[in-house]
This record gives C-alpha cells, structure tokens and sequence, in this order.
C-alpha cells in the first residue's frame, strides 16, 4: 500500500513540477538516501518543535518520522495549495500551514512558535535572489534553540549562502548520488553570540 501511495505522490510531484518548474524547484521528490541524510542531522532526543519548509509531497516529512521524531512535533510550511491539503490528510497530527516560508519568521511571531529543535528545508533556494536567500537564512537561525541546525539542501556545488554573511558555522555533505539530480546538504548553526 505504501508503495503505491509514493507512486502516486512521485507522479502528482512530477506532473505539478512540469507545469510550475520555478515554484517546486525540482524534477522529483528528494530521495529516500536525500531524505535520511538529512533527518540524521536532526537529533529525536532534543525536544522542541522541528520546522520543515517546502515539504512538497512528504519526501522529507517522512525522513523525519523514520528518524524517530514525533508527528506532533512537526510543524509543516508548504505554498502550493494541493500538496499543502495533501499533508494535512496524511500527518494529521502536524502543524501544517498554507504559508510563504521565506516569511517563516512573521509565521513564527504570529504563532508563538518555541524556538525550533531543527529546521530542514527542501525550498528551491536557487530561484531566489543572493539577498532574499541570506535574508531567509539569518531568519530561520532566529528560530532555532542554541547549537541547533538548519538543514538544507542544493543541487549546486556551492552553499546556498556564505556562513559568514550570516554569523553561522557550516557543514556540507559528499554529493548524494542516488537523488534526481544529484544533491548536496549543508547544515547551518548559528555561532554562540550572533544574535
Ligand atoms: C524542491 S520541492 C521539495 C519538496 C519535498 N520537500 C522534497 O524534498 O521532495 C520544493 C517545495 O517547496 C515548495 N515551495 C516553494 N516555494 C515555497 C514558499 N515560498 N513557501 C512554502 N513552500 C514553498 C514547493 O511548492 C515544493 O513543494
């Protein structure tokens, strides 16, 4: 049954970024290898909310819930409107929102969201201008408890933003090889005494 249900979120994944390649930023879902690199990031025995924006079809949702974190614990950001109904059918126990992410801090103001255990992001950053995309950044480190990470992912070979424009630490991964197209993670923490 499983097989079938990521059958049909690959085809409805494809099918919506043919028709909006700029918006979804991708060809395919993130892979099941992408997704669990990404979620190894993020430690289950930290409590707090954990932030994922852009969630698309559930790709990275679901690494996060292999990974051992809570439903409940999630709160969901997604824009485009079919998959944003979608999530909420399928991780009824998540906070899910119909929102722009790259306002992720008003959201958070607004909801009185506590500060974030992770944030992990599949957003097509690359779209974005160089200042929208360190703008955001320096944003979702905001968000995040001390020491805690902001994961996301690139088809480049180059970081989406410099760390240092944004006071943060960074760490890339190897390229992932078994995604469509192949991806880099980096995984962003705020330095101590940032602001
Ligand atoms: C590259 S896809 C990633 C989907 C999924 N997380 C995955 O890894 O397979 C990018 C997702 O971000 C969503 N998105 C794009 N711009 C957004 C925005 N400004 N706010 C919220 N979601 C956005 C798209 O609709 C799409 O679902």
């Amino acid at each position: 049954m499983a097989l079938f249900e990521n059958f049909s979120d690959t085809l409805r994944f494809v099918a919506t970024a043919t028709r909006h390649p700029l918006k979804i930023g991708a060809v395919w879902p993130s892979s099941h290898e992408l997704v669990t690199a990404m979620a190894a990031h993020v430690n289950p025995l930290e409590p707090g909310p954990v932030i994922e924006l852009g969630s698309g079809t559930g790709a990275i949702t679901e690494g996060l819930l292999n990974r051992g974190i809570e439903q409940s614990r999630l709160i969901l950001v997604e824009s485009h409107p079919p998959f944003y109904e979608d999530l909420r059918e399928h991780f009824p126990k998540a906070q899910c929102y119909f929102a722009n992410a790259y306002n992720i801090r008003s959201l958070a103001e607004k909801e009185a969201f506590p500060k974030a255990a992770a944030i992990i992001s599949g957003l097509p950053l690359r779209t974005q201008s160089a200042e929208t995309k360190r703008a955001f950044v320096a944003s979702v480190l905001c968000l995040l408890q001390p020491g805690a990470p902001f994961i996301q992912f690139s088809y480049g070979f180059s970081p989406p933003v410099d760390e240092r424009e944004v006071g943060a630490s960074l760490v890339a991964t190897e390229t992932i090889w078994k995604n469509i197209p192949p991806a880099r993670i980096w995984v962003y923490q705020a330095s101590p005494h940032s602001g």
